[in-house]
């Protein structure tokens, strides 16, 4: 089968390459001239493990190819694929659809065959109907079909979870479309991953409500974590003992310093505005994405009073290790670390940084941070050593280099990853997150 991806972005590309891997002819479709020369050189314009592996095998073995041409790439195609952002509005905060709509209308003008054209970018409810407005008015003679087929997968894990998906949503309004979808899917269908069929608005807030809800969880523990500080329980044994009740489950109830990323807080954000159009508040999401917001600027005054005040801080050093907003990616988007800098910074405090693979998008996002080749340059001379992303190189730190090159023998764990007794045998003075 041939296969459209409009979009070569994270999900396009990772969709893309794991659709070629299953025997599928894919087309990748970019209007970014110099990503698209980049890709046919081998080059990726992301950093996620083995995705440039996968694109190799699958370039070589021809089943997938790059162009920048539209019309050329979805000729012959059964399905298109619409994967391109729907960033926050500026302004307002709903979802731009802007760039998805010019890929309807481009596709509705060069269509050349029957086809099912699907929305795989994360699009508020009512985007399939109005793609199809747009499909229609463009008088193609051919047959086709609107599909919704959101994605979940993650950063850092998204071959894995393109792969094996808890389960794949397809929201479709005709037989057509379900046709060509279960065909798209064939080799998970056999693998017995669970495809949802459903109505496409059904599908299109599956992703909104899904993302919603694992935001929620994030932030739950995050604000229990706050009340164990203050009670003297300890966060972990909390997360163990509720997540094993299997009607909660033990999986997202990691405290830490607030998500980020390109997913949660944009969705969040697109989900208030709707039920805010459908005057149908949900009044825990508002609450969530509030509290998250405050938290992340909160790890910034944790810091500073683990330093000894804000009174204090001008002229101290503290260095950062992590700065993306989880690890295995080089995406910095709503990341916690650009908060907890900027309160650094304001207080005075000289803000030092290592991240395995962020420094180059951080660096603009942060100029007042000093980047360092590696962890203990960053950590030399420091008052505070702050772990803001669980990169694994960040589990492994030698506690006794790191105790001799700091100022301070002083390690704030934003991120939970090391033993309090641990690492105050070797010396040092520990503040975690909802833990004593
Ligand atoms: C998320 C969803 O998981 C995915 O299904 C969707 O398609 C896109 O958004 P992603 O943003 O890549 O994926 O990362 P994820 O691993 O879900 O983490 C998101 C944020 O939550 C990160 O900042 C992470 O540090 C934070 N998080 C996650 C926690 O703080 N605690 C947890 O227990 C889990």
């Amino acid at each position: 089968m041939k296969i459209a991806m409009v979009g070569s972005g994270y999900v396009g590309l990772v969709s893309g390459a794991c659709f070629a891997d299953f025997g599928h002819d894919v087309v990748c479709i970019d209007k970014d001239q110099s990503k698209i020369d980049r890709l046919h050189d081998g080059i990726m314009p992301i950093y996620e493990p083995g995705l440039a592996e996968l694109v190799g095998t699958n370039v070589k073995a021809g089943r997938l190819t790059f162009t920048t041409n539209l019309a050329e790439g979805i000729a012959g195609a059964a399905a298109i694929f619409i994967a391109v952002g729907t960033p926050s509005r500026r302004g307002d905060g709903h979802a731009d659809l802007s760039f998805v709509y010019a890929v309807a209308r481009e596709v509705g003008e060069t269509l050349s065959n029957d086809a099912v054209v699907v929305t795989k970018s994360t699009v508020p409810v009512g985007t399939g109907d109005e793609v199809e407005r747009i499909l229609r008015e463009s008088g193609t003679s051919h047959k086709f079909s609107v599909v919704s087929n959101p994605e979940f997968l993650r950063e850092g894990a998204a071959i894995g979870d393109f792969k094996h998906p808890d389960r794949i949503v397809i929201g479709a309004e005709d037989e057509f479309g379900r046709e060509v979808m279960r065909e798209v899917y064939r080799p998970l269908f056999l693998n017995q991953s669970p495809i949802l069929f459903t109505s496409r608005r059904s599908s299109e807030l599956i992703k909104y409500a899904g993302n919603a809800f694992l935001a929620t969880k994030i932030m739950f523990i995050n604000e229990m974590a706050d009340l164990c500080e203050k009670v003297g329980a300890d966060v972990q044994d909390v997360s163990r003992g509720i997540g094993a009740d299997n009607r909660i489950g033990p999986k997202f109830l990691h405290a830490g310093p607030g998500y980020g990323g390109s997913c949660f807080p944009k969705d969040t954000l697109a989900l208030l505005k709707t039920a805010e159009d459908y005057d149908s508040p949900v009044r825990i999401v508002e609450s969530v994405v509030k509290a998250n917001e405050t938290r992340k600027r909160a790890m910034g005054r944790k810091v500073l009073d683990a330093i000894g005040g804000v009174e204090t801080a001008r002229g101290k050093k503290v260095a950062l290790l992590g700065l993306t907003f989880k690890p295995n990616t080089d995406d910095m988007r709503d990341s916690p670390s650009i908060a907890i800098a900027m309160a650094l910074h304001d207080a005075g405090v000289e803000v030092t940084a290592y991240d395995p693979e962020g420094m180059e998008q951080a660096a603009p996002l942060m100029p007042e941070v000093t980047m360092m080749k590696d962890p203990y340059s960053a950590i030399d001379g420091a008052d505070a050593v702050v772990i803001v992303t669980e990169w694994d190189v960040f589990r492994a730190l030698d506690l006794g280099r790191v105790k001799e090159l700091a100022k301070v023998p002083l390690l704030v764990d934003l991120r939970n990853i090391y033993r309090p007794g641990d690492v105050r045998d070797a010396g040092f003075t520990y503040v975690s997150i909802g833990r004593h």
